[in-house]
């Protein structure tokens, strides 16, 4: 017998203080209010319906491999009501949930509420950028409340759980998913990763309008081999252990309620069943008290990786690796009950995944009152609210990277006589809101061309022209956008990826822009006005052919609902853009994985490139592309200027339980006030492994009025020094460190100590 009643009896017994003393030793563990209501409900669960509780079952928008039978929604009713569903994903809308909701509270024989889950990538309705977009804006603060936006909307749809944030970290564009995370640093990566556990999640997971978050992949999803979806991950436990796991750690000190396991192998098991990755690290090294669920199918897919023979073996091996709930293989439904009464597992784990199961509807309030998600009056008021909007705008502009400027050409005048706004994104409105937006509506995007119509005065012409399609190499269009561009006295070119091709199952092996749009850039940079690119994407590209060119190029990302708003804002200087990229842009797709905390070799290049080939043979690097990428890590511009002085150190030698302080002075120089990344890389000269070239340690997103200075500072404890040592202990080694301090991850501007 469970339960305070218990408790209160065995005090109750005693009538001396050491009996009392030996009672309270002897008792049993005091349950909590939560842990009472969880076996309460455990103890009536017949196993079927325990199962049932483990599995975790899509709506009405497939995002896996179709079904052979797809459950109608029929179906779908009867499983709930047969107990056969602990939740539903990919559903929405208030009045469908609340329904959903009352089969399974009135109409099931426990009554146990349904999670409701859903890909809540960058938002519901109000689409926010891509998270690497997201992430370009290096602000903590805007990104936590773009987060909260989302997860008020989903909560008043009805929606409790989002599969995400994505936190893998991905070195390698031509994996489609680095759409959804925040990029190749670990550093900046945990960060973020934690500022959107807590901006889903708010600070009470029970309230009405936050939402669970699930973390994902665990682990390593972000490495694929050849950067194709889905592939082999293989790396050392010191580069796992380094650089990607950091953020799924940090989401779990920030609280994060659920994880998902990855659908790669590692090492050579399934992450579904990987109990070096699910047991030894997430639950004991981090403490993990929540729930993990698998991918889709991704428990029976463990025989197509060949590590399990059949489903039965499949189950097995990701319940007992701690894989508490099913999401599509339904072989926790169908299999384990067969499995427990044959004795081929053992009931407690289960009961451990049930456990964990109802805790998670405990946390979110659901037992407390099952409707509080869903209601068609906050749904009305919330969803897409002038609030919510502003948001999506200020987190739009921020994301935004200047990647070049070579005439100042931006920022446009608002007075400008005639513009060409030429290029398929130009007046689209459905490949803005970019992959993972499901829920989110064309008709609610502001267009680039609306953007610029509203902004610019009456006597403005805008020219439109399509140019070029997303996906074929037909030129018929390029006439005419010569045409325009010769009519205009400046060429806003918006031009991209479609939103399919980012995100999951969506890998490259060729990053530049797709189709024809690098020749019709060509075309219409050779008519010889001033021409802006406005690239749309969910991946770094290859835009190698407009370096030196004359073009002004602003990375853009997918930005959402409000890409017109923002796009104008940033074009016509309303905002100075200050995004920052979170990841690497090669020169060519040659050089991935590419990214700025390698390591050097003992043949690094050093040299500039100005020397024949033929002169820098036997060195670590390419014939026929530099080692650098296009644009480094960190690296943005803005329409004014900063300078850094020289690094300054309070000290120049510190032991473990010290700290030394190093600053510089930045100076806005240009005519505008704006914003600036300040960047600070430690480089560790020798360890006891070899070490990166350097790693970010810190950043402060400053604003500058034109001609202000400020004095930045950043603190160093051995902390920041610390890395897995020879013998894989944490820590640091004495020795000496160089400090750089500036806009980008190639600055040299250091100080050595
Ligand atoms: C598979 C994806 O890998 C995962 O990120 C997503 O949450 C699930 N499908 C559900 O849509």
């Amino acid at each position: 017998m469970f339960g305070l009643t218990a408790c209160l009896i065995a005090f109750g017994g005693c009538d001396t203080p050491q009996k009392a003393i030996q009672a309270v030793q002897n008792a049993p563990k005091m349950l909590s209010e939560k842990e009472q209501k969880i076996e309460a409900l455990l103890s009536k669960m017949t196993l079927d319906e325990k199962c049932g509780q483990l599995n975790f079952v899509v709506g009405p928008i497939l995002t896996g491999p179709t079904l052979q039978n797809p459950p109608t929604s029929a179906d779908l009713e009867g499983q709930i009501r047969a107990g056969q569903i602990t939740g539903i994903f990919n559903t929405n809308g208030a009045k469908n949930i609340r329904h959903l909701q009352e089969v399974a509270v009135k109409s099931s024989r426990l009554g146990i509420p349904l999670l409701i889950g859903a890909d809540i990538i960058h938002g519901y309705k109000t689409i926010t950028p891509i998270p690497l977009g997201e992430s370009a804006s290096w602000d903590l603060a805007a990104i936590e409340k773009s987060a909260a936006v989302a997860a008020a909307e989903c909560a008043a749809t009805g929606i409790n759980l989002t599969f995400a944030p994505m936190v893998d970290i991905s070195r390698d564009a031509r994996w489609g998913r680095v759409a959804e995370g925040a990029g190749e640093d670990p550093y900046l990566g945990s960060l973020i990763a934690a500022a959107r556990v807590r901006g889903f999640q708010g600070k009470n997971l029970a309230a009405a309008n936050t939402i669970a978050t699930c973390i994902k992949h665990f682990a390593a999803y972000g490495a694929p081999e050849a950067g194709r979806e889905y592939n082999t991950v293989d790396m050392s436990e010191r580069r796992l252990r380094e650089t990607y796991l950091p953020p799924y750690r940090a989401a779990v000190e920030a609280g994060a309620a659920t994880f998902m396991s990855s659908f790669n192998e590692l090492d050579g098991t399934p992450a579904t069943a990987n109990e070096f990755l699910l047991d030894k690290i997430l639950r004991k090294e981090w403490g993990f008290k929540g729930l993990v669920m698998s991918d889709w199918a991704s428990i029976e897919e463990m025989i197509g990786h060949g590590s399990v023979a059949n489903r039965n073996e499949a189950g097995a091996a990701a319940l007992k690796a701690g894989v508490d709930m099913d999401m599509m293989s339904y072989i926790y439904l169908k299999e384990l009950p067969k499995m427990v009464a044959a004795g081929q597992i053992d009931l407690k784990f289960v009961d451990q995944a049930v456990r964990r199961t109802l805790a998670l509807k405990y946390d979110l309030g659901l037992f407390t009152n099952p409707y509080q998600y869903g209601d068609e009056a906050t749904e009305a008021s919330v969803i897409l609210s002038k609030e919510n909007r502003a948001t999506a705008l200020d987190i739009a502009k921020k994301s935004i990277v200047l990647l070049q400027n070579p005439n100042n050409v931006l920022p446009l005048k608002k007075d400008t006589k005639t513009i060409g706004l030429i290029g398929a994104l130009g007046e689209d409105k459905v490949e803005h809101n970019g992959t993972w937006s499901f829920f989110g509506e064309a008709k609610d995007v502001v267009s680039v061309a609306e953007g610029i119509r509203e902004k610019v005065g009456k006597s403005t012409k805008i020219l439109t022209s399509r140019g070029a399609d997303l996906y074929n190499m037909d030129k018929s269009g390029f006439a005419e956008a010569v045409k325009v561009a010769e009519q205009s006295d400046v060429v806003v070119m918006a031009v991209g990826e479609a939103a399919v091709m980012s995100g999951e199952a969506a890998s490259r092996s060729d990053i530049r822009l797709p189709a024809a749009q690098e020749d019709l850039i060509r075309a219409v940079m050779a008519v010889g006005k001033p021409v802006v690119v406005l690239t749309f994407h969910g991946r770094p590209l290859e835009l190698s052919f407009l370096e030196n060119q004359p073009a002004s190029v602003l990375a853009c990302w997918s930005l959402g609902t409000e890409t017109g708003h923002a796009i104008a804002d940033v074009v016509f200087g309303d905002y100075n853009p200050s995004g920052h990229l979170p990841m690497s842009f090669p020169r060519k797709v040659g050089q991935v994985p590419i990214y700025y905390s390698y390591k050097n070799t003992g043949r690094f290049y050093k040299g500039n490139y100005s020397e024949a080939p033929s002169e820098r043979v036997y060195q670590s690097k390419y014939r026929d592309v530099k080692n650098t990428p296009l644009f480094p890590f960190g690296y943005g511009l803005s329409y004014t200027t900063f300078t850094y002085s020289d690094v300054k150190l309070d000290q120049s030698e510190m032991t473990n339980n010290q700290s030394i302080t190093a600053s510089i002075t930045l100076t806005n120089t240009g005519k505008m006030d704006g914003e600036e990344v300040v960047q600070m890389y430690l480089k560790d000269d020798v360890g006891s492994v070899t070490r990166p070239v350097r790693e970010l340690k810190g950043f402060q997103k400053v604003m500058l009025k034109a001609g202000e200075s400020r004095e930045i500072t950043f603190k160093i404890t051995a902390s920041d020094l610390a890395f897995y040592r020879k013998d894989m202990s944490w820590g640091s080694e004495a020795g000496q460190f160089k400090v750089f301090i500036g806009g980008n991850s190639e600055t040299m501007n250091h100080k050595k100590q």
